[in-house]
């Protein structure tokens, strides 16, 4: 029998253009600043009706988040209601944004926190627009830089810095339209190269600078971090799906024959393959084969990825951080697993690249999430987590919160036993 879901258990929902995975998990941490996650249950199923990111088929959404979410809660045990869903695409925008007040009082109070938040919030955004995130960054009181938290401080002036992310009014009632008709809600919306963040970048490589790069089905999404705040966000529109169209033009192949023989006998990098291996390929009939130089296939994967890598770099370069990111690259999301694209990346990149595999906060069934592709999956159950945390701390500790879990799940068990 399922248990139902207490406050302690935090779903993750990722719409990704080809792949919709859900990621349900228990809380663990004790501090919202290090949220940690035992993953209890894992789904996936193929996208349908999302291009570049967007809801263009509202039942075909649907129908693949009920499929992951339903395949997660068996492998869990659990029942969800509310889901951490990932958004992104090249409707988002992001701004830093600065607001200042007055300290009244001796010492800085939460209160005072909470106006100088509103204070730096008030930009305008225009009607078809919604504002995702205000991410305090950093604080400043009287002339002293650098605060995280300012509460209990004593000073006469406050000043907060905010990253604004804000994004289509319309891509957001899409998605909120899938998952609730999927029998769901969202509980909130979170940006998903934030979440990938959480799971796989260390707070080290924040501070000392690092771009993280998502190369997704649709699009490839760059972040870049430095001193522990976000920078940069940009949104390119290609991936792993323009990869399978160059194999699909370049060598006659069907689209669900293409991205198989990607995945199956890809790599970024011709020279690492023998010129006389081949592969083979179903024929045009029934009862026919076909057989590929595998380095043919090298070739055309190795230019694409050269062309989008080179298009990242650009966008690290108009960052504006492009030399001061210790922590160099650290590629994620599924095309990340491509043989050869680390290589390829040192090659154009002058910095380290690592491939970003979920492990930061994570207990449980870890190998379960333990691929580049379930970045996002694993970072919006951490992101969940830091809320419920969050959430349980203003409310006094998380050892209450901790406590509540523990009776509401004493007294499901006891309903399901009886
Ligand atoms: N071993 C591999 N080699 C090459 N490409 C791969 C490999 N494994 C997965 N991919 C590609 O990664 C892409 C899927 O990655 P991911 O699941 O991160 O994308 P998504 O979340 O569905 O898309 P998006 O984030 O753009 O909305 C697909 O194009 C897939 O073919
Ligand atoms: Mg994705």
């Amino acid at each position: 029998m399922q248990r139902k879901t207490s406050g302690g258990i935090v779903a993750g929902l990722d719409i990704g253009s080809t792949r919709t995975s859900v990621v349900i998990a228990d809380v663990t941490g004790e501090d919202h600043r290090n949220p940690g996650v035992k993953i209890l249950g894992v789904g996936q199923a193929r996208t349908g009706g999302i291009r570049r990111e967007l809801v263009t088929d509202i039942e075909a959404t649907t129908e693949s988040v009920r499929k992951a979410v339903k395949e997660a809660e068996l492998m869990a045990g659990v029942t969800v209601e509310a889901l951490y869903t990932g958004i992104a695409g090249e409707h988002i925008h992001a701004q830093p944004s600065n607001g200042v007040v007055a300290v009244g009082g001796e010492e800085i109070a939460p209160g005072d926190v909470e106006r100088v938040h509103e204070v730096a919030q008030a930009i305008v955004v225009p009607v078809d627009r919604e504002v995702f995130h205000a991410i305090p960054q950093e604080y400043i009181v009287d002339a002293q830089r650098g605060i995280r938290d300012p509460i209990g401080m004593a000073g006469t002036r406050l000043e907060a810095e905010v990253f604004i992310v804000t994004g289509s009014s319309t891509a957001a009632q899409n998605l909120r339209k899938s998952v609730s008709r999927a029998g769901y809600r969202v509980a909130e919306l979170v940006l998903e190269p934030i979440a990938s963040s959480l799971a796989v970048l260390s707070e080290d490589e924040k501070e000392i600078g690092v771009a993280l790069v998502e190369l997704g089905g649709g699009t490839t999404d760059v972040a870049v971090f430095h001193e522990r705040k976000i920078r940069y966000l940009a949104t390119l529109p290609w991936g792993g799906s323009t990869l399978t169209n160059d194999i699909v033009k370049g060598l006659s192949l069907p689209y669900a024959e293409a991205t198989r023989t990607k995945e199956r006998w890809g790599t970024a990098r011709a020279d690492t393959v023998d010129p006389n291996e081949t592969f083979e390929v179903p024929g045009p009939a029934a009862d026919q084969t076909r057989q590929i130089p595998r380095e043919l296939l090298a070739h055309i994967m190795e230019q694409r990825m050269d062309e989008i890598i080179n298009l990242v770099v650009d966008q690290i370069e108009r960052s504006g951080f492009g030399g001061k990111l210790g922590g160099g690259i650290v590629l994620t999301g599924g095309g990340a697993s491509m043989p050869g694209v680390i290589e390829l990346t040192e090659r154009i990149f002058a910095g380290p690249v690592r491939c970003g595999i979920p492990g930061n906060g994570l207990g449980g069934l870890v190998d379960s999430v333990r691929r580049p592709k379930f970045a996002t999956g694993a970072g919006l159950a951490i992101f969940g987590a830091r809320q419920v945390l969050e959430t349980a701390g203003e409310r006094g500790g998380a050892g209450k919160a901790s406590v509540d879990h523990m009776i509401r799940w004493m007294k499901d068990w006891l309903n399901d036993f009886f």
